[in-house]
């Protein structure tokens, strides 16, 4: 049972619906919602107060691209929290190829260098006692029937992660919803090598789902948003079956992921092959790549390079 939750990216679409869900769980005593802005924050800390009828919301400012902003926020966490869901993130929007300070690319630096040194510096300092969730995306193992592409390493060396993290795997031409299954890809094998190192905490991995009523489609290229809102949302997914869900759903599997004990670590959960929603299932039963130990432990010192 996890008392206190610290949830990254809280003041919007899958994060702040899991701190509502998390809320009105009875064991539930403190949600920690950590976010860049200040004003959204508020705002959410407000409206999840009016919604669940509960003041047990608190919120830690910080960015997870920026790792010194991720170090002082560790500091400002005074009491061991039990679990924590590293929800921030997305395909990021223009700036995605950019490169940051760390070395990594805006991409990689927002969907993964953040949240390693968070639980990292939370594990050195004993702030942290059950378990972390991250969400993935079923872009890793790829859907066919939509024309995604499973993510395919040739080799998943150090070199290659770390090519992936700074966009140079993918050479000139830098494409943000190409690039997001393998930064995704890279930060799932770093939970799993986790899962083996820290045996006593639970490291799961989770992918939403193709989840209606968030923040995402705001990042995609313009024409790939239209045609999204337009077709694919309300048309072509109800059509197909098991490709789409309401928000309640997706939050619900990281709610799930975290909290039930059916859920194991070292494992990623997501969608049945080929399917955007409905069961979720452990994808190395598929996606061979994700029992290979080399390969997470590549991941991991791949993303150790960037990590100053
Ligand atoms: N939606 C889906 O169908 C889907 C599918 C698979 C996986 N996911 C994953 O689920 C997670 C949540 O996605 P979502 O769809 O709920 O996205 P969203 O509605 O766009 O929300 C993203 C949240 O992350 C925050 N954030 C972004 N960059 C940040 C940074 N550098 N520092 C701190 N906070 C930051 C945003 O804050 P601001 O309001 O300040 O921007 C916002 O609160 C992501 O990791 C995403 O990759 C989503």
């Amino acid at each position: 049972m996890n008392e206190s939750i610290f949830i990254t990216g809280a003041n919007n679409g899958l994060g702040k619906e899991a701190a509502r869900q998390l809320a009105m769980k009875k064991e539930t005593k403190k949600v920690i919602l950590f976010c860049r802005n200040e004003n959204r924050a508020e705002a959410a800390k407000k409206d999840l107060e009016e919604h669940t009828g509960k003041k047990i919301f608190e919120i830690i400012l910080g960015d997870v691209s920026d790792a010194n902003s991720v170090r002082r926020a560790v500091e400002k966490i005074k009491e061991p929290i039990d679990a924590i869901i590293l929800n921030a993130g997305g395909m990021v929007g223009k700036a995605a190829g950019k490169i940051t300070s760390s070395g990594m690319n805006e991409l990689a630096a927002t969907n993964v260098l953040g949240h390693v040194i968070l639980v990292e510096e939370l594990i050195k300092h004993d702030k942290l006692k059950k378990a972390v969730l991250y969400p993935s995306a079923e872009a890793v193992p790829g859907v066919k029937m939509l024309g995604m592409k499973p993510v395919a390493m040739k080799t998943s060396s150090v070199d290659e992660f770390a090519g992936v993290l700074d966009g140079s795997y993918f050479g000139n031409k830098f494409d943000a919803v190409q690039a997001y299954g393998y930064v995704k890809y890279a930060a799932t094998m770093w939970m799993l090598s986790m899962s083996r190192r820290y045996p006593h905490l639970k490291f799961v991995v989770v992918s939403p789902g193709n989840t209606k009523g968030t923040g995402a489609p705001d990042n995609l290229p313009p024409a790939m948003k239209f045609m999204l809102n337009n077709f694919m949302m309300p048309i072509i997914f109800p059509l197909i079956g098991g490709m789409v869900h309401k928000l309640e759903v997706g939050a619900k599997r990281f709610v799930d992921g975290i909290s039930d004990e059916q859920y194991k670590s070292g494992v990623f959960y997501a969608s049945k092959q080929g399917k955007l929603s409905g069961d979720m299932v452990d994808q190395s039963t598929f996606y061979n790549d994700l029992k290979n130990t080399t390969f997470q432990d590549n991941a991991d010192k791949a993303i150790h390079r960037f990590i100053k």
